[in-house]
């Protein structure tokens, strides 16, 4: 039965997390398939007497959140342990029940080192950084993909755990002592932290990619949710100016063991503007005041690191390529409310590139980075759309935005966003 893939289809913070947890009270497993603590993903969960709470959610996939869910972190996650340890003591101390939460042996850990190399390196770019948060997710990946990481296994075995070690710290220190000056990390107190998780982490581990075939085989339904997005995947995004993983359809299978078969619906996470946290090309990044008006009206600051994030408006040549590097089939468009009370609402239908129209995204990234929005301007609403809960509720202004961006976007809205809380959603088809 049904595996679903949640993906961000611009640069991040698209609402996948408010996606997932609208879905969470229909399926039985949410994955999170990529990345690792540098995610945030803010889900706000309506109370009966109507106030709400509001969860930040870094390393822990949001299905967490819908009780009788069992979360997974897949093997294509790097964990970070003491941060998963925060995140549930923090969820228990609210009384989310976390008891189900499984973890991948085979998914990569962060280790200390990894952290203070992802902070120096960034340093030592300068002008070159990539921006990231800090959280060595990048070492990590690039320990796993030169066959030297750590992996979650490997905690249960303290001798291959220090041979391991032993191995990556000849190499890493002489990166951190000889290149950046900073003191070399010893075995004994690398192996040490690792090891103060293991008794608490062993009843979590286990083959998940087992456990969310069988899911499937008895007809079960898995969610795989993107921590990222499209255009910060290592391959498929704005390179160099990426994270270190796979944040597309292709990851959800390669990050779980769910194998591309059994996909068979994924849902694209976009924004009706655009944000971009860190560096990197950004064309319909607006430095006026209209970004200062998102960034105010949309609340665009980091759930992460707390950094502004940059804002600029629709671009639909990156959502029709991230529409078909996905194979979306719907589309979840966020924030509509954010963009009321525009006399016009600008959309980027297509780039000019040195006085070359561009309808898809360019070949050669610096053709990227000279890229020009070329904007359709279209008419604003000035109702408040909040309470809206069908599309026949939404202003006719609204409606047409709607239509004209699904017509450019490649693949039809199914739900559109016109507030934080999970009841603050117009669906147009149903999700699953
Ligand atoms: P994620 O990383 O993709 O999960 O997204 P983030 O949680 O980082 O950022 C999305 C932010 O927008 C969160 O603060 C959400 O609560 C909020 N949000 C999600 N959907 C909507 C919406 O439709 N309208 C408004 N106003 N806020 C939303
Ligand atoms: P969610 O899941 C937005 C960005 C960083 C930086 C680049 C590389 O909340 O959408 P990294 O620490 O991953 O090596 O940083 O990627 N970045 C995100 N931007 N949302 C995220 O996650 C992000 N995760 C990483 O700002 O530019
Ligand atoms: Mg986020």
């Amino acid at each position: 039965m049904p595996a679903i893939a949640i993906i961000g289809a611009q640069w991040g913070d698209e609402g996948k997390g408010k996606a997932t947890d609208l879905l969470g009270s229909r399926v039985d497993y949410v994955v999170k398939f990529n990345g690792g603590n540098n995610a945030g993903h803010t889900v706000v969960i309506g109370q009966p007497d109507g106030s709400s709470e509001k969860y930040a959610l870094h390393l822990l996939p949001s299905g967490i959140l819908s009780p009788g869910v069992t979360p997974v972190i897949g093997n294509g996650v790097v964990v970070d342990l003491a941060v998963l340890f925060e995140e549930l003591d923090a969820l228990v101390a609210r009384g989310v029940d976390v008891s189900l939460l499984k973890v991948s042996a085979n998914a990569h850990v962060i280790a200390d080192y990894n952290r203070t190399i992802d902070k120096i390196t960034e340093r030592f770019l300068g002008s070159r950084r990539i921006g990231t948060t800090g959280r060595g997710i990048g070492p990590t990946y690039a320990d796993k993909m030169n066959r030297i990481g750590i992996r979650v296994q490997d905690i249960f075995d303290e001798k291959i755990l220090t041979q391991k070690v032993e191995g990556v710290l000849d190499l890493k220190n002489q990166i951190l002592s000889k290149i950046y000056n900073r003191r070399a990390a010893t075995v004994e107190q690398t192996v040490e932290e690792l090891l103060a998780y293991a008794e608490r982490l062993r009843p979590m581990v286990c083959d998940t990619g087992l456990l969310l075939n069988q899911a499937l085989d008895r007809g079960e339904t898995v969610l795989l949710e993107a921590g990222q997005a499209t255009l910060l995947d290592v391959d498929h995004g704005t390179y160099p100016f990426v994270t270190s993983s796979s944040a597309t359809s292709g990851g959800a299978c390669t990050g779980s063991g769910i194998p591309p078969m059994r996909l068979n619906q994924v849902i694209g996470i976009v924004k009706a503007y655009t944000t971009r946290v860190g560096e990197g090309p950004f064309p319909t990044e607006l430095e006026d005041e209209f970004g200062e008006h998102l960034r105010k009206i949309g609340a665009e600051y980091g759930t992460t690191t707390g950094r502004p994030r940059r804002c600029g408006w629709y671009d639909a040549v990156i959502a029709r390529y991230a529409a078909r590097v996905n194979g979306v089939t719907d589309f979840v468009l966020t924030k509509l409310d954010v963009l009321t009370g525009l006399e016009k609402v600008p959309v980027c239908v297509a780039y000019d590139v040195d006085g070359v129209r561009h309808d898809e995204m360019p070949v050669n990234q610096t053709d990227f980075h000279h890229a020009q929005p070329i904007y359709e301007y279209l008419d604003g609403w000035w109702e408040d759309i909040s309470e809206a809960r069908t599309f026949e509720d939404l202003p006719v202004n609204a409606q047409r935005y709607v239509e004209a961006v699904e017509a450019m976007s490649g693949a039809r809205i199914s739900a559109v966003g016109v507030g934080p809380s999970r009841a603050a959603t117009v669906v147009r088809h149903e999700l699953i």
